[in-house]
């Protein structure tokens, strides 16, 4: 496995994977990796002839209200996963290296989907995304870049962003991974405080209800949205941001529920702020 810190340094390296012949698959995260993020690189391990793993905690995705320096990192430990994986580059660069002018005046902005549920608690979060996603796209050349369903509005904007630039990459979306209970694997839960781990899966249990609700027929989105803001009201420990259902193209509240909608949670559970989503089958 090859460890690479500089932008060009990655960019030879994704060359070089292609030019041995193959699909070059690409992970972007943020490190400090989880179960989630290794059902990503297996599946881009049996996809792809050839893995690149990037970590890089973005500083220009997180809002003046997060906290960016206790962003968790353990790079030796998350280079052993990614040995384990079977993963061929890791490109892990200092945020000098990313920005060598500062905050990049250039950036990429989505547009109105940013603006909506997760981008209205976090104005600017996904400008920051798309454009260091779109600069890890750009050094990395053409490849299978995948995405986890988790982050749902953050994966569909990726989409928009390669489809409306024209980049050379396939996005493939990859199945939440959840712990045993039901709670998705995130970064996150490590900050939650032992008494709020359990009031944690109300987000998952909200869903879970929603689903039922939608699958039961109503057409009535509003009656859906209603179950699942009715289940976060049981839990004492957690405070409703969103429960919504959606267009999951265009992260719109949907017409009807006929088109697959998704539904799409936040909810602040203690002191940490969670996300969640499900979809509703046809
Ligand atoms: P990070 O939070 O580290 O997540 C990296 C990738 O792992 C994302 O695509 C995310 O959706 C996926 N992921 C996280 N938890 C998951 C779970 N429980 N199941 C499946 N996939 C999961 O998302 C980011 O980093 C950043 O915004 C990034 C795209 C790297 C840009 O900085």
């Amino acid at each position: 496995m090859e460890l690479v810190s500089t932008r060009e340094g990655f960019a030879k390296a994704a060359s070089a994977a292609r030019a041995a012949g193959g699909r070059l698959g690409l992970v972007p995260t943020m490190g400090s990796l989880h179960a989630g993020h290794l059902s990503l690189l297996q599946q881009a391990v049996s996809q792809c002839e050839a893995v690149a793993l990037t970590i890089f905690v973005n500083p220009i995705q997180f809002t003046s209200s997060e906290d960016l320096a206790r962003y968790p990192s353990d790079l030796e430990r998350d280079l052993e996963l990614a040995r384990g994986a079977g993963v061929a580059v890791v490109f892990a660069p200092s945020v000098a290296e990313m920005y060598p002018h500062g905050e990049p005046e250039t950036r990429v902005e989505p547009g109105p989907i940013a603006d909506r549920l997760e981008g209205a608690s976090r104005p600017g979060h996904f400008s920051g995304v798309a454009t260091v996603v779109t600069k890890l796209l750009s050094l990395s050349g053409p490849c299978r870049a995948y995405f986890g369903e988790k982050d749902f509005q953050q994966l569909v904007i990726v989409r928009r962003v390669v489809g409306d630039l024209d980049i050379d990459a396939e996005v493939v979306g990859c199945p939440t991974v959840r712990e045993a209970d039901g709670l998705a694997c995130s970064s996150r839960n490590r900050r939650l405080a032992s008494e709020d781990r359990q009031a944690a899966t109300v987000l998952f249990r909200a869903l879970t209800q929603g689903r039922a609700v939608a699958v039961g027929g109503t057409r009535d989105a509003a009656q859906v949205e209603e179950a699942m803001a009715a289940v976060v009201r049981t839990e004492p420990r957690a405070k409703l941001d969103y429960a919504k259902v959606v267009d999951p193209y265009t992260l719109e509240s949907p017409p009807d529920l006929g088109g697959g909608p998704r539904l799409l949670i936040s909810a602040e559970v203690g002191a940490v702020r969670l996300i969640d989503n499900m979809g509703v089958e046809q």
